[in-house]
């Protein structure tokens, strides 16, 4: 049994006008996506900015109301569970956020930015709290004293720790990790990476991944999932969607992953340019007459692909 069914969501926000705040139309987040993870898995959800990969992890945590579609966890039929922050679902899913100073609340020191979700869904004595906090700081890989702390005395790549710590201290199956590395220097986004998949080793989580960048989730990801306009242009395995890319628009994310090589540099940006042309005068061959992104159609059962059926 996968450990996560989203069949055919559908997020919309409404979009107000006049001065009467009335409803003037809907701005389509997400419009009808449908994906499995299994348990222990990384999905990786990748698009460039705006294609609704953040509302649907939030739709996955119950903090958006969604307008069609269904979501199962663990079997159990979830859908209606917004807000109900004491839900045993609330605790089996948690979420890392990109921006973790802001999620951080930057007067509660560090033990209590861990011990929240504890508090709320077990009682402990302070003791027994205080020891499970130093166990998570371990885990992460920061000393004992960084309980006392607060977020502000931190690097940002020991505050994505922190976030880290909070967001397994429950023990979830799955964990919706929103551009985890995106806000974080190269050289400290792969140590991310690296304990990340360490901890995701030791407690048998599965991740869904979010990230703007295919080529941050390449060697996290056995499964990818191509999101662009509120649907998938293309979800595959690994192999598939990096070795065989059939979507114009995988194919651009390719392109733009940056160099790591300088000696490679001046090909790829000869590359990255024919490419774009491409997507310019491939484009109404992928998207409709409306600009929408086509149903996927299966290539293999490793691979499909929104093209015209
Ligand atoms: N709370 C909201 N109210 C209205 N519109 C929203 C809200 N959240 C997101 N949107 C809109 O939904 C679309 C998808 O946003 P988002 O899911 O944040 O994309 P991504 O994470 O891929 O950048 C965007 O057009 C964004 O402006
Ligand atoms: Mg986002």
């Amino acid at each position: 049994m996968p450990l996560l069914e989203v069949k055919n969501l559908q997020v919309h926000f409404p979009i107000r006008g006049g001065i009467l705040g009335r409803t003037v139309g809907h701005t389509k987040a997400v419009d009808g996506i449908s994906f499995q993870i299994e348990p222990g898995q990384t999905v990786g959800l990748v698009g460039e900015s705006g294609s609704g990969k953040s509302t649907t992890g939030k739709a996955i945590l119950g903090l958006v109301r969604l307008c069609g579609g269904r979501i199962l966890f663990d079997g159990e039929d979830i859908t209606g569970y917004i807000g109900r922050n004491r839900s045993p679902y609330r605790r089996g899913v948690q979420m890392i956020f990109q921006d973790v100073y802001s999620s951080l609340n930057p007067r509660k020191r560090v033990l209590d930015v861990i011990a929240e979700p504890i508090r709320n869904f077990e009682r402990m004595t302070k003791a027994e709290e205080l020891r499970r906090v130093h166990e998570l700081l371990e885990v992460v890989g920061l000393s004992a004293d960084s309980a006392l702390k607060y977020p502000h005395e931190f690097s940002g790549g020991q505050r994505q720790r922190i976030g880290v710590a909070r967001a397994i201290a429950l023990r979830p199956k799955l964990i919706v990790a929103d551009e985890p590395v995106s806000a974080l220097d190269l050289s400290v986004q792969a140590q991310v990476l690296n304990y990340m998949k360490d901890i995701q080793r030791e407690l048998g989580l599965a991740y869904l991944f979010i990230s703007h960048d295919l080529g941050v989730v390449r060697h996290m990801c056995e499964r990818l999932l191509i999101m662009h306009r509120a649907r998938f242009v293309e979800t595959g395995t690994r192999e598939e969607i990096y070795n065989n890319p059939m979507h114009i628009y995988t194919r651009r994310l390719i392109a733009a992953i940056p160099d790591m090589n300088p000696a490679a540099r001046e090909a790829n940006e000869a590359r990255r340019k024919s490419l774009e042309r491409e997507y310019n005068d491939q484009f109404s061959k992928f998207y409709d007459a409306d600009g929408s992104v086509y149903d996927l159609a299966r290539i293999n059962d490793d691979h499909s692909v929104a093209i015209p059926g």
